[in-house]
Formats: structure tokens, C-alpha cells, sequence
């Protein structure tokens, strides 16, 4: 595997497993997003006017090639946050309405749907899936057990977040579309990292973030809307894209692209991100990548006398594996981690089991899993931080 340590701004002296959360970007991109912030900076009005928006329309369009959606169906968000907070703030719920959802969404989304459906006297259901997976038929099967002629819409992850799992959502959204309900997935974790065409996927609402596995700088995510339900989504921000006075062809791209003012730089950097992951044939490193989560993953699963969650293979992970362990704080693990052993590496606790989740980027090796090991292995001597 070609060593890409030298093409990332990242600290040398911290082994770093963590880029699931926040991604980390390589240095061509990270030029290009301080230039444009140049440009900004030097012809503010010109930029933020005229220029900047030609760029964030072609921008637009890249990223949509990318991730295989119509480019009048997508915009530009800062993060996954936002994309559902719009819809969930506008979704036509009824009392006594249900989405159903799992219970290994994000946290921060589960809040939002529990908000605003509760406002609305509707429901979020988070069904249980049973962990350890077996199966994809199992998935589905404990999936639908949470159904009802009150379910409205779904809502969930196709990379799961504590537990880094690739969920069958394909086949989920297919039945879904038979049961009459709106398919929305959060794709947080996807874009950059496993295979992603939205239209063949058919999903009618995707969310994806840039910063992670593309590799933009923080704050560069999307919302994707199919036209059968953009009449229903509200702009989060009212602004001079609603009731236009200047309408272009799309209500969908003048309600959420204007926003007021803001740094739209990150979004800018896109076509700049492709042509890194092309230049440096990221499909490959990307599967160099996957390969080694599955070669550890049962080393480190004896090692915590754990058991995978799912079968170890490419059905069910990608870049990330949760190896469970059992911890009373996680919060004191993952500090210890990093203060003592300069690892970083998320510690997330989830439905009452705790996790060490690593991620493996192009710029990882072996010796940094390794490192993982040995250490893993020291604080289990050495503390009561690991049983
Ligand atoms: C599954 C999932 N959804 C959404 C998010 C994005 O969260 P945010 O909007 O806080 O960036 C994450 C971030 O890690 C995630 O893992």
C-alpha cells in the first residue's frame, strides 16, 4: 500500500484511526479551499455575487455526477445536521404518524426526529436490530417488525455510526416504496468511501457529508431531494430565494441554496476533492483500505474476547470496524488512548455497549493498528479502564 502520510496535514505524532468523524483533508485540497478563500477575501461582493456562484454550479454539478443524482435535485449543506433538521422541520407529519427508524441511527438525528415529531403528535420509532447481524435477511426481518399502518416514512443509516456497519438499505428502500412511504437515508459516512448512485438506489431523501470520506474541508455536505417531494421541503432559512424575485429553474435550488451570507468556500473545493481521489486511483487505495479493516478485525474482536457484530466482510463493512469492549468510561478510554499511547480513536457507547472504532484511511498502516493492539492490551494490564 503506497503511504499518503505526507499528503495530510495530520499530526505525525498521533496515530490517527479516527477519520469517520470529521474526515482529515489532503493538502491539494486544502490549498485549493484557502485560495478560494483568497479570491473571497479580495473581491467579497464580485465573489459572493457572481463568480463564487459559478463555481458553486459547477461545483453542484460534480458532485452530482459523483454521487449519481439529477444536479437540479441537490444542494450544498454544511452537514448531514442541517440536510435533516430541513426535513424533519417540514415534514407533513399528522398526529399519530410514525418514521420508522433503527436503533443504531446518530444521536444528533434521533434528537431532531424526536422533536419535531413529538411536536407534531407523531412518533419515532426506533426499532431494535439485533446485534451480533447475521444476516441481511435478518436485518430486513427485524426491520419491518417495526411497521404499522400509522408508518408514514423511513429513516435510516446506510453506514452506521457507532457501530460502522453497512445496512441493506437498497432492499429496504425497495420495500419501502411498495409500503407507500417516503425513504429517507442518512449516507453521513458513504460518499467517498463504498459505491453510491442515489437514483438506482431510489432513496425519495439522501444526506451525505463531504469533509468525511471525500475528504473536503469541514463543513461541506449535501441534501438531496427527488422532484416528487421537493414541494414539501421548506427552506430551513427563509431568504432572497424564497418568493424570488430573480426565480431561476429550480424552487428546489432558490429555497435551500440562499442562505445569507456565509463561506461557502468548502463547497467549492469538490471537483478539487474528485480529482485527488482520481489522481491517486482512490478506488484502489480505498479497497487496499477495506482489506485491511477485515484482516484485523477478529484479531482485535479475540483480543477483547468480543464478537463481531456482523460477519467480517465486505457485505457488511467498509473503512470502519467497531470492535465492542467492555468499558464503565468510554469517555476515560478514549482520553487515556490519546494522552498516553497518542492514539486517537473514538470510544462511542451505544444502546448501553461501548466500542472502539477504527478507521482506515490511505494514509494508515499497519503499524498503526498494531499500535491499537499493544496498547489495548497495556490498559487492560495496567487499569481498570477495560475489563
Ligand atoms: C450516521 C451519521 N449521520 C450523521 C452524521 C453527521 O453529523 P453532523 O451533522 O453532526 O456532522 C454522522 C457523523 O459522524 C454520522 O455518523
Amino acid at each position: 500500500m503506497i503511504d499518503f502520510k505526507d499528503q495530510f496535514l495530520l499530526d505525525p505524532k498521533i496515530t490517527f484511526l479516527n477519520f469517520g468523524s470529521f474526515g482529515a483533508c489532503p493538502k491539494p485540497v486544502f490549498e485549493k479551499y484557502q485560495q478560494l478563500q483568497l479570491q473571497l477575501e479580495r473581491e467579497p461582493v464580485r465573489f459572493i455575487v457572481k463568480d463564487g456562484m459559478e463555481l458553486l454550479a459547477n461545483s453542484r454539478k460534480q458532485l452530482a455526477s459523483f454521487v449519481g443524482c439529477h444536479s437540479d435535485n441537490i444542494v450544498y449543506v454544511t452537514n448531514p445536521s442541517y440536510a435533516i433538521n430541513t426535513i424533519a422541520k417540514s415534514f407533513p407529519f399528522k398526529p399519530g404518524d410514525e418514521i420508522l427508524s433503527t436503533n443504531l441511527e446518530y444521536g444528533a438525528l434521533d434528537r431532531t426526529w424526536n422533536y419535531y415529531a413529538k411536536k407534531a403528535g407523531a412518533e419515532y420509532v426506533q426499532q431494535a436490530l439485533s446485534l451480533p447481524i447475521s444476516s441481511k435477511e435478518q436485518v430486513l426481518a427485524d426491520f419491518w417488525k417495526g411497521y404499522s399502518k400509522n408508518t408514514k416514512a423511513i429513516f435510516i443509516s446506510q453506514i452506521t455510526s457507532a457501530t460502522g456497519l453497512i445496512l441493506p438499505v437498497k432492499e429496504i428502500v425497495d420495500e419501502a416504496k411498495k409500503r407507500g412511504l417516503i425513504t429517507i437515508v442518512d449516507g453521513a459516512h458513504v460518499p467517498g468511501h463504498i459505491d453510491l448512485n442515489i437514483e438506482e438506489l431510489g432513496a425519495d431523501i439522501y444526506t451525505g457529508a463531504c469533509h468525511k470520506w471525500m475528504m473536503a474541508p469541514k463543513g461541506a455536505s449535501f441534501l438531496y431531494v427527488n422532484k416528487e417531494n421537493q414541494s414539501w421541503v421548506d427552506p430551513a432559512i427563509i431568504s432572497w430565494g424564497y418568493e424570488s424575485d430573480n426565480p431561476s429553474h429550480s424552487q428546489f435550488l432558490d429555497y435551500h441554496q440562499t442562505n445569507g451570507t456565509r463561506d461557502f468556500s468548502a463547497f467549492l473545493t469538490i471537483p478539487a476533492c474528485i480529482d485527488f481521489m482520481e489522481e491517486n486511483n482512490w478506488k484502489e487505495v480505498a479497497k487496499d483500505c477495506r482489506k485491511m479493516v477485515i484482516d484485523n478485525a477478529q484479531r482485535f474482536c479475540d483480543l477483547m474476547d468480543a464478537e463481531a457484530l456482523s460477519p467480517i466482510n465486505e457485505e457488511f463493512l467498509g473503512q470502519l470496524f467497531s470492535i465492542p469492549v467492555s468499558t464503565a468510561d468510554p469517555m476515560g478510554l478514549h482520553d487515556l488512548l490519546f494522552e498516553k499511547y497518542k492514539i486517537e480513536i473514538p470510544v462511542p457507547k451505544e444502546n448501553d455497549r461501548c466500542y472502539v472504532r477504527y478507521s482506515i484511511q490511505g494514509f494508515n498502516d499497519q503499524k498503526d493498528l498494531d499500535r491499537l493492539a499493544e496498547a489495548l492490551v497495556d490498559i487492560r494490564k495496567t487499569s481498570n479502564l477495560l475489563a
